[in-house]
């Protein structure tokens, strides 16, 4: 049987929850699973538990996040309690730590859909290995269900294609975050696994990566630090969509989503 997930890339504050708002009552009725990074969520900066509630009310199955996943101190109040949300796996393993980092999630159609969240060291904090951090629990999950999707939120291009690799022949689908810019590379490697460097923002895109741009620009040109703002400008929703068998976990197809703001079409 076939298996259809969306991946939905970086939720970038009130412009990227109204994109989801917008287009997630017919996403939802697309796709058997749509999981989403929400680390932009709340003004660009983390999420909170009322926003991360809204977006899974509104069919989203799973959240992943990144670096940001603690900037918003209202994310304390939910991260150890809902299941739903997920901070990357490879964050030391201190009882200090709150959240998790993986999961396995009833969704459509009876399947059962196991989702890993992952962040790169390279340009980012050294934290514990992402590869044998991830390996060891794509297996894990890998014992309750074949589906298994891999978030590695990471800088390096280089990094994440890494990973697609060592997940080959193991994970249905290794998709990257963090950039914000959709690269086109998407593709089905050797073993199964579909792969993409970076899925994009759901966010403002006429931005630096979803800030106003002026706030960027004076920042490099003054090397003063600034406060970010986000920005207005051409709204779209940027995802992956992917077709897996769901007996084997191999994905069958991957392709790139991009939905302007009230506009259902996909942009060309
Ligand atoms: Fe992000
Ligand atoms: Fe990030």
């Amino acid at each position: 049987m076939k298996t259809r997930i969306l991946f939905i890339g970086d939720i970038m504050g009130r412009p990227g929850r109204e994109l989801c708002a917008q287009h997630l009552p017919t996403l939802r009725s697309r796709y058997d699973a749509i999981v989403a990074n929400c680390e932009n969520a709340a003004g660009g900066q983390g999420v909170t538990g009322e926003i991360a509630h809204a977006l899974l009310d509104l069919g989203i199955d799973a959240l992943t996040s990144g670096n940001h996943i603690w900037a918003n101190r209202d994310v304390f109040a939910i991260i150890g309690k809902e299941d739903r949300l997920l901070r990357p796996l490879n964050y030391p393993s201190d009882p200090s730590i709150p959240g998790r980092g993986a999961g396995v999630y009833r969704v459509r159609g009876g399947l059962r859909l196991g989702v890993v969240n992952l962040m790169g060291r390279v340009f980012m904090k050294p934290i514990e290995c992402p590869f044998r951090v991830g390996l060891a629990a794509v297996e894990e999950l890998r014992q309750e269900t074949p589906l298994v999707l891999v978030d590695m939120h990471a800088e390096a291009t280089s990094e994440k294609q890494a990973m697609g690799w060592h997940l080959d022949g193991l994970a249905t689908a290794v998709v990257g975050t963090h950039t914000h810019v959709q690269t086109s590379d998407e593709t089905i490697l050797p073993g199964g696994p579909a792969y993409i460097t970076d899925v994009g923002m759901t966010g403002p895109h006429e931005s630096v990566i979803g800030i106003k741009s002026e706030i960027i620009l004076h920042g490099f040109l003054s090397a003063m630090p600034v406060k970010h703002e986000v920005a207005k400008g051409d709204a779209r929703l940027e995802a992956v969509a992917i077709e897996a068998d769901s007996e084997t976990g191999r994905a069958l197809k991957i392709e790139r989503v991009r939905l302007r703001k009230g506009v259902m079409e996909e942009l060309q």
